[in-house]
């Protein structure tokens, strides 16, 4: 098991440079197996989520050859496989094999998938796309058999703006007979990763970033080659360290306009922002405004940043309130915040946090990947030492996390313990 040990209120000066996305990552992995040649992926970010999506290609005896940043992804040989749980609940991704070996051999047989545990997150949509293709959905306890005859083009709405819903059934219908077409899909730029790198292999996809998804179905997929985009989220959530403890702190290598909601809430605070065109820098102030922020899809405010996010309130002067509109659990990082010395009331899907408040290192508990972060922003912010548990978690999704703040000053280290 790992600990993580920050002492806390140093300032940080100098620059981060953003990796590939996590989110597009672990979808394009799963993706490239629906080519008939070879996919070269790269700007991949080293996390263990990464890592676990080559094993599952491993043991569909699909060839991986890693390079420092990059993946090439030969699927010639390969086999379709039952994905046993041991691999499928590593992490949620898991289940874009769903998609793409439906899509390629019409028939895949897997485990329920893993992941955070910040709410049900249930995968009914991902499953009413595939029969809306064609395909039959058995499922035993955690096990689901999805299979078809033939995967038939069909007109498919889906209730929620589901991110991995529209990715999944994006993979199922590139090789379907016919024309897809998803309404009410999700618009988040992994979604434009990934229908990008399979218009690269050959597909037609037209729409994606926008709410309505075109699929004219292909019969052959071929060589193709992909850069992976800036991660938003670990951008957004070294903003918010920038802006607690920058002075001044660069972000490099983002895209601005994907954490435009971030930046703006940020701004309104009273937060100093110089936005360039890949990047953004940031000079911590020692007054803030209180703000309210309510999650939303995508150009929403990013459910993935509320956790960090709720760590730049606790320093607000005033009365902030945070809602949590896309999951029903994502406020484990409160208890741990309170234990730090915030101020925070939870009712329902609000949580109240009256600042600013001194925070004073303690022992936490990442519960999650983005509370993890959370707990990294506060203990870089806290008086003294913040020992981290569960540290996993975080390194599922922030690559050289450690080595990355480090370098711009902070005392960061991680410890092996029994
Ligand atoms: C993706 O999860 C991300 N994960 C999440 O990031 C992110 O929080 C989320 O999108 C929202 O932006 C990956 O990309 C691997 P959804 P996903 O389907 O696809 C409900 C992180 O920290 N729903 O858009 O699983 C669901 O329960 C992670 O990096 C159904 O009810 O999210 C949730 O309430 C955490 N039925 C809402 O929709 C379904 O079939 C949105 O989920 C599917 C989803």
């Amino acid at each position: 098991m790992k600990i993580m040990e920050i002492e806390g209120g140093r300032e940080l000066t100098g620059t981060i440079r953003i990796s590939g996305a996590k989110n597009a990552t672990v979808a394009l992995i799963p993706a490239a197996i629906l080519t008939d040649e070879e996919a070269t992926i790269c700007n991949i970010p080293e996390i263990t989520d990464t890592e676990a999506l080559c094993d599952i290609l491993r043991l569909l005896n699909v060839d991986v050859k890693r390079a420092s940043e990059s993946v090439i992804i030969n699927p010639q040989n390969m086999r379709n496989v039952e994905i046993k749980e041991e691999y499928s609940k590593k992490l949620r991704a898991s289940y874009y094999f769903m998609g793409a070996l439906l899509g390629k051999y019409k028939k895949v047989e897997m485990y329920f998938p893993g992941g955070c545990s910040i709410g049900a997150r249930p995968i009914d949509l991902h499953l009413k796309g595939f029969e809306a293709l064609g395909a039959t959905v058995e499922n035993e306890g955690n096990k689901y058999i999805v299979a078809a005859e033939e995967l038939k083009g069909a007109n498919i709405y889906l209730d929620i703006a589901s991110v991995g819903a529209t990715i999944n059934i994006m993979l199922a219908a590139v090789r379907a007979k016919g024309k897809t077409v998803i309404d009410n899909a999700a618009k988040e730029p992994e979604i434009v990763s990934v229908a990008t790198f399979l218009n690269n292999m050959g597909a037609k996809i037209s729409g994606a970033g926008t709410s309505t998804i075109k699929i004219e179905g292909v019969k052959y997929l071929g060589k193709c080659f992909h850069e992976v985009i800036p991660d938003r989220i670990e951008a957004g959530t070294y903003a918010i360290i920038g802006a607690l403890c920058g002075n001044p702190l660069k972000i490099d290598n983002i895209i601005p306009e994907h954490i435009d909601a971030l930046l703006s809430k940020m701004e309104e605070m009273g937060v100093e922002l110089d936005i360039g065109a890949d990047y953004v820098t940031i000079t911590k102030q020692d007054k803030y405004k209180a703000t309210n922020i309510k999650t939303a899809v995508y150009p929403g405010f990013a459910t993935d940043l509320q956790q960090p996010f709720t760590v730049l309130q606790t320093q607000a002067t005033g009365k902030s309130k945070t809602t949590e509109t896309i999951y029903e659990n994502r406020f484990m990082h409160i208890p741990y915040l309170q234990e730090l010395g915030a101020n925070i009331e939870i009712k329902g899907q609000t949580a109240t946090i009256v600042g600013p408040t001194k925070l004073v290192g303690c022992e936490v508990v990442a519960t999650d990947l983005r509370a993890g972060a959370a707990m990294v922003a506060a203990g870089l912010t806290a008086e003294g030492k913040t020992t981290i548990h569960n540290v996993e978690h975080i390194l599922r999704g922030y690559e050289q996390i450690v080595e990355k703040l480090t370098n711009v000053g902070a005392k960061i280290e991680i410890k092996e313990i029994e």
